[in-house]
C-alpha cells in the first residue's frame, strides 16, 4: 500500500501539496464513468481526472472540443457517484470559460453543484487569467493544463511536443509560475521535454501532473482507456500499457459469439 493511501482516507487539493512537499508522487488516471471509476478509486488512486478526452474515447470524436458542459456533468456525476476516496477533477470542456470569465464562473459552478465533482481543470495560461482568477474567487479549486493544450489542437496543427523552443519554454514557465501566484492546487504539463517539466516542477511549490513530461515532475497522468490497452491504434512513445484489454476483450466476445452459436451458452447450470 502507497504512503498516501494508507495516510490520507480521502484525498484534498491540501493533501496533493503536502504529497509533493513531501516527495510522495501523486497518481492520476481517468475515468469517465461509474463501473470505472469505482475500479480506479477502489485501487487507491489519488486523482480521478473526469478528462473532455472522453470526446474521444467515450463519442468516438476526432478531439476533444466537441463534447458539451451537459455530457461533462454526466461523466462526472457518474465518477462522483463512485468514488470513496480520490479528488475528482472534471475538465471545463472548449467553449465554456474562454469567451469571457463570468462564463467560465457559470460553467465551474454548473460542474460543482450538478456533477459534484471536487475541482475543475482548464487548459491555458496568461490568455484565460481572468477566467481563473473568477472561478479560484468563487471558492472553486482550479487545476492549470500547460504544454499541449488539446483544446487548441487547431491551432498547433499537430500533436508533437510543445515548447521544445526557448521561447516557447519560457512562456510556459511563466504560466506556471502565474497559475501557482493566483491560487490554482495543481497543474497538468502534457508532452513536453523532460528537462524543462522538471524546471518547472522546481520552480513551484504547487505539485506538476505529467503526461509525456518525464520523470522529474511531481506526479503521472494516463488515460485509462489507454493504459489498459483498449485503445491499440494509440502508440504515443510516453504510454505504458499494464494491460492488452483489446486482445483479452476482442477473444472473450469471440468466445462468447462462439458459444451462443454452437448453443453451448447457456447450460443447463444457467438458467432458471
Ligand atoms: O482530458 C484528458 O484526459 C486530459 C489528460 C490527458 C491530462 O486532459
Amino acid at each position: 500500500m502507497s504512503v498516501a493511501k494508507k495516510k490520507y482516507k480521502r484525498i484534498t487539493t491540501k493533501s496533493l501539496v503536502e504529497m509533493k512537499a513531501n516527495g510522495e508522487k501523486i497518481s492520476m488516471l481517468t475515468a469517465y464513468d461509474y463501473t470505472m471509476a469505482k475500479i480506479v478509486d477502489g485501487a487507491g488512486i489519488d486523482v480521478i481526472l473526469v478528462g473532455d478526452s472522453a470526446s474521444n474515447v467515450m463519442a468516438g470524436h476526432e478531439t476533444t472540443l466537441p463534447i458539451t458542459l451537459n455530457e461533462m456533468i454526466y461523466h462526472a456525476s457518474s465518477v462522483v457517484r463512485a468514488v470513496e476516496r480520490s479528488l475528482v477533477v472534471v475538465d471545463l470542456p472548449f467553449g465554456s470559460y474562454q469567451s469571457d470569465p463570468k462564463e467560465a464562473l457559470r460553467s465551474a459552478i454548473r460542474i460543482m453543484k450538478e456533477s459534484g465533482g471536487h475541482s475543475i481543470k482548464v487548459e491555458g495560461g496568461k490568455e484565460i487569467k481572468e477566467s481563473i482568477k473568477r472561478i479560484l474567487n468563487a471558492g472553486i479549486p482550479v487545476m492549470g493544463h500547460l504544454g499541449l493544450t488539446p483544446q487548441s489542437i487547431y491551432k498547433f496543427g499537430t500533436y508533437t511536443v510543445r515548447a521544445k523552443e526557448e521561447e516557447e519554454a519560457e512562456k510556459l514557465l511563466e504560466d506556471a509560475l502565474m497559475l501557482e501566484r493566483l491560487g490554482c492546487f495543481a497543474l497538468v504539463l502534457e508532452k513536453v521535454p523532460a528537462a524543462l517539466a522538471e524546471r518547472v516542477a522546481k520552480s513551484i511549490t504547487i505539485p506538476v501532473i505529467g503526461i509525456g513530461a518525464g520523470g522529474g515532475v511531481d506526479g503521472q497522468v494516463l488515460v485509462t482507456h489507454d493504459m489498459l490497452g483498449m485503445t491499440h491504434e494509440f502508440n504515443p512513445r510516453f504510454l505504458r500499457r499494464y494491460l492488452d484489454l483489446y486482445s483479452e476483450m476482442t477473444s472473450a466476445f469471440k468466445n462468447y459469439i462462439a458459444d451462443v452459436k454452437s448453443k453451448d451458452f447457456p447450460s443447463e447450470k444457467e438458467q432458471y
